[in-house]
C-alpha cells in the first residue's frame, strides 16, 4: 500500500501530532459499513451511490469493508485475488489464523474492492473480545444481543485488518455498528486518521418511536438512564464511544448534527448531506416518457390487484406511495394512513371522479404473496390471453373476408366459440371478497401496526373508497412474479412520494424521487426537508412539500398533509407535468459531486477539528420560479380530457414553461476538481 512516510499518531487526543506535511495524493481510504454491498436501508445507498466518483478520485487506493454475506455476495460482488500486496498479506495473515475474510469487486457503478469479513466464522473468539472490550472501555455486551455480538466482531475484525500492516491513512467508519473498529484503532494507537459518521443516534430512533416529545426535551435526556430503560445501553456506550474517539466527527444533516450533540454529547464537527449519483438524459423529456412507460407497468398490476372491482377509471388514477425500514410511527406511515382515510372522505363529499391508490413498501416479517393477490395477477394475464386469441380469431376473418372483396358482415365476426371464450374469461374475474390490502401473508396479521391501523379507519378498498391502499410488505425487485419492477422503476411511474417522518436524520426516498422527477411530500423534522427548505426559495412550486411535523400538534399535520394531498388530487394532467419538470431540475442540489465529500477526508488529514458546522452547499439558494405555480386553480379543464394530442399540447407548454424557469434560475454549481481548491465552504 502506498503509506505516508512522516505521519504519526501517538496518542489518543494526538492530531496535534501529524505531520502537515504528508499528502492525501498517498493516502489509502478505507470506507466501513456494515451496509457495504448489504442492504439495509439509507447507509447502503450513501455508499453505493458515492463510489463512482469516491473511485474517480482515489482509484487504486479506495478500499469499501463490509460484511460477508453469502446471499449477496453471489449477486452482487466478483471475488477476486487482493490486488494490493500489502492488503494481500494482511488478508492471507488473517485467513490463516481462522479468520474468513475475501476481497473483490462490488458490481456497482465504479466497481470499488471491498473487503468482506465472515464475523460468524470467527464467532469462536468473541468470548475473548468482549472481555478485552471490557477490560479496556468498561462496556459489557449481553450474549443475546446478536446485533451487537455481530458489531463486536465486526470492529475487532475491521482493527486487526487495518492494523496488521500500519501505517494506514484514512478510515471512515459510518453508524455505531461499525463504530468499534474505530475506538480500538485509537486505543491500541494506530496510526490511522478516523472520521465517524453518525446516520442517526440509536436513542433519538428508540425515544422517537415510542411517545416522548423528543424536539422539545432533546437537552434534558438523562441519555444512559434512557438507554438502560430500553435495554440498549451497551449498543449506545459503543456508539457514543466512536463519536468520541474519532478525529472527525460528522453527521448527515442539522437537525441530526444537534440530536447528536445532546445525546452523544459532542457535537459533530462537520455535516455532510447526503447526495446521489444523478444521471442526465439527453432528450429533455425522457425522464417524462419513462414516467408514462413505469406508470403503464403499475396500472397492469393495479388491473390485476382490483380484478372484479375495477369500477374506477385508470387514467385518472394516481399512485401515491411510502416506502423504507417498517419503522411505523418514525417514517410517518401513522399520519399517511389518518391523511389518507381523510383524504378518502374529502374525495367522496367533493364527487371527485379521482381515486387513489396508495403503495406502502415496507419490508415486514412473511411467509410469501399470499394466494388472492397472485390470482389477482392470473386472472388478469388470462383476460389478457382471452382478449388477444379473439383479436386474433377476428382479424383473420376480417382479413378473409377482404382478401375475396367483401367489406365483413359484423354479426358474423364474433361466434359461439369467441362467446363462450370471453364468458368463461369474464366468470373468473367473479370476486366475493375485496382486493386485498396486503400482497403477502404476515406472520404478525393481527399486531402488524399497518394492518390494525387500516383495520381502525376502515380503509378497506371497497367500491365506495377513493382512497385505495394496497400494502407490500417486501422492499420491490424486478424478479417478482406479482409486481416484476425494481425500486426505481416503480417510483419513476408513481406520482407522488409521501414521506411525513417524525424521525429522520436524512431521508433518501424523497431525495431519489426528486432527482427522477417525481413531487414528494417530506417533513421539516427530516434532513432532506431542511436542506431543501434552505436551499429553495418556494420548495412546494418545485413539487417538493415540506410537512410542518416540528411546531404543530399531530392533528395539526395530518390536516396539512390532508391538504397537500387533496391539492395534489385536483391538479390537472398538465400542471403535473409541469411541476414534474421543475423537480427535476433540482436534481443538481442533490449531486455528490456539489456535496462535501471530500471535506471531512480534508479535515481527517489536517487534523482539523475545530467544529465548522457547515453544509457543502451552504450559501446556495434557488430563487421563486418565474412562471406560475402548477396551482389547482389555475389548470385547466380540459385536461381530464386525455388525449396524445393533449399530450403535445403540453409538451409545447413545458418548453416554454422550463425556458422560463430555465433564465430565471440555472447557475451551474462550481465542480470541484482533484486538485484545485474545493469549492466548500
Ligand atoms: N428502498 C429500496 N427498495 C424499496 C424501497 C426502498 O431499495 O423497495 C431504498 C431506497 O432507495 C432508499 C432506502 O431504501 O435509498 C431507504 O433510505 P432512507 O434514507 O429513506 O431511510 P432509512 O431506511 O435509511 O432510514
Ligand atoms: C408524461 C408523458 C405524457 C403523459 C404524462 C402522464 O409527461 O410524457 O405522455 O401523458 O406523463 O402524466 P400523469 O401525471 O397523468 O401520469
Ligand atoms: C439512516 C437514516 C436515514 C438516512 C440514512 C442515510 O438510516 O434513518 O434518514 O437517510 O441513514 O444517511
Amino acid at each position: 500500500m502506498p503509506l505516508a512516510r512522516s505521519m504519526s499518531i501517538t496518542s489518543l487526543s494526538g492530531m496535534e501530532e501529524w505531520d502537515e506535511e504528508f499528502d492525501l495524493e498517498d493516502a489509502v481510504l478505507f470506507e466501513i459499513a456494515w451496509e457495504v454491498a448489504n442492504k439495509v436501508g439509507g447507509i447502503y445507498t450513501v455508499i453505493q451511490t458515492k463510489a463512482r466518483l469516491t473511485v474517480e478520485e482515489w482509484g487504486e487506493n479506495y478500499f469499501l469493508v463490509g460484511p460477508y454475506v453469502e446471499s449477496n455476495v453471489r449477486t452482487q460482488v466478483e471475488l477476486i485475488e487482493p490486488t494490493n500486496p500489502a492488503l494481500k498479506r494482511t488478508i492471507d495473515k488473517m485467513n490463516s489464523s481462522g479468520c474468513k475474510v475475501y476481497f473483490g469487486r462490488w458490481l456497482i457503478e465504479g466497481s470499488p474492492y471491498v473487503v468482506l469479513i465472515d464475523v460468524a466464522f470467527t464467532a469462536w473468539s468473541l468470548d475473548k473480545w468482549k472481555t478485552e472490550l471490557w477490560n479496556n472501555f468498561s462496556i459489557g455486551v449481553p450474549w443475546f444481543d446478536r446485533e451487537a455480538n455481530d458489531a463486536v466482531l465486526f470492529g475487532f475484525l475491521t482493527a486487526w485488518l487495518l492494523g496488521e500492516e500500519p501505517p494506514h491513512i484514512l478510515a471512515h467508519f459510518h453508524e455505531w455498528l461499525a463504530g468499534l473498529g474505530l475506538a480500538l484503532c485509537r486505543q491500541r494507537l494506530l496510526p490511522v486518521a478516523t472520521i465517524f459518521t453518525t446516520h442517526a443516534t440509536l436513542l433519538g430512533r428508540y425515544l422517537c418511536a415510542g411517545s416522548v416529545d423528543f424536539y422539545n426535551n432533546l437537552a434534558n435526556f438523562n441519555v444512559d438512564k434512557e438507554a438502560g430503560d430500553r435495554q440498549i445501553y451497551h449498543r449506545y456506550c459503543l456508539e457514543r464511544t466512536a463519536a468520541r474517539c474519532a478525529h472527525v466527527f460528522t453527521t448527515v444533516s442539522q437537525i441530526t448534527a444537534v440530536e447528536a450533540e445532546h445525546l452523544l454529547k459532542r457535537k459533530p464537527d462537520i455535516i455532510t448531506p447526503n447526495g446521489l449519483n444523478v444521471k442526465k438524459f439527453s432528450a429533455m423529456h425522457e425522464f417524462q416518457n419513462l414516467h408514462a412507460q413505469s406508470k403503464n407497468r403499475i396500472q397492469e398490476f393495479v388491473r390485476g390487484h382490483f380484478y372484479g372491482h375495477l369500477d374506477f377509471n385508470l387514467d385518472k388514477c394516481l399512485f401515491l406511495f411510502i416506502a423504507g425500514r417498517y419503522e411505523f410511527s418514525n417514517k410517518g406511515a401513522d399520519i399517511f394512513l389518518e391523511a389518507l382515510a381523510r383524504l378518502n372522505y374529502l374525495l367522496r363529499v367533493n364527487h371527485s371522479d379521482v381515486t387513489v391508490v396508495a403503495f406502502f413498501i415496507m419490508p415486514a416479517r412473511t411467509n410469501n404473496f399470499n394466494v388472492e393477490t397472485l390470482k389477482g395477477q392470473a386472472v388478469r394475464k388470462q383476460l389478457w390471453d382471452t382478449a388477444h386469441t379473439v383479436k386474433e380469431r377476428f382479424g383473420k376473418k376480417l382479413y378473409e373476408s377482404l382478401l375475396i372483396g367483401q367489406l365483413p358482415d359484423v354479426s358474423k365476426m364474433l361466434d359461439k366459440e369467441d362467446f363462450t371464450m370471453m364468458k368463461r374469461a369474464i366468470f373468473a374475474t367473479q370476486r366475493q371478497c375485496q382486493p386485498p390490502i396486503c400482497t403477502h401473508n404476515m406472520l404478525e396479521d393481527s399486531t402488524d401496526p399497518i394492518l390494525t391501523c387500516i383495520r381502525r379507519i376502515g380503509l378497506f378498498n371497497s367500491s365506495a373508497d377513493r382512497v385505495k391502499v394496497i400494502f407490500h410488505p417486501e422492499f420491490l425487485s424486478s424478479t417478482s412474479p406479482l409486481l416484476p419492477m425494481d425500486y426505481e422503476e416503480f417510483v419513476r411511474g408513481c406520482h407522488l412520494g409521501v414521506f411525513p417522518s417524525y424521525y429522520e436524520p436524512w431521508g433518501y426516498t424523497p431525495a431519489e424521487c426528486t432527482v427522477m422527477g417525481i413531487p414528494s411530500i417530506s417533513t421539516n423534522l427530516s434532513g432532506f426537508g431542511c436542506f431543501m427548505e434552505e436551499h429553495i426559495a418556494d420548495p412546494s412550486a418545485y413539487g417538493i412539500y415540506i410537512l410542518d411535523r416540528r411546531y404543530r400538534g399531530v392533528d395539526e399535520s395530518c390536516n396539512q398533509l390532508t391538504s397537500y394531498l387533496f391539492q395534489f388530487c385536483q391538479q390537472s394532467r398538465r400542471a403535473r407535468i409541469i411541476q414534474r419538470n421543475r423537480t427535476e431540475r433540482l436534481s443538481d442540489l442533490l449531486d455528490w459531486r456539489y456535496l462535501g465529500r471530500v471535506r471531512p477526508l480534508t479535515l481527517a488529514r489536517r487534523g482539523n477539528v475545530h467544529s465548522s458546522r457547515k453544509t457543502s452547499a451552504q450559501g446556495f439558494r434557488y430563487p421563486r420560479p418565474a412562471s406560475v405555480p402548477p396551482s389547482p386553480a389555475l389548470s385547466r379543464h380540459s385536461s381530464p380530457h386525455h388525449s396524445e394530442a393533449e399530450d403535445e399540447d403540453d409538451r409545447y407548454d413545458e418548453d416554454e414553461e422550463a425556458e422560463k424557469d430555465r433564465l430565471n434560475i440555472r447557475q451551474p454549481l462550481a465542480l470541484p476538481t482533484k486538485k484545485g481548491p474545493l469549492p466548500y465552504p
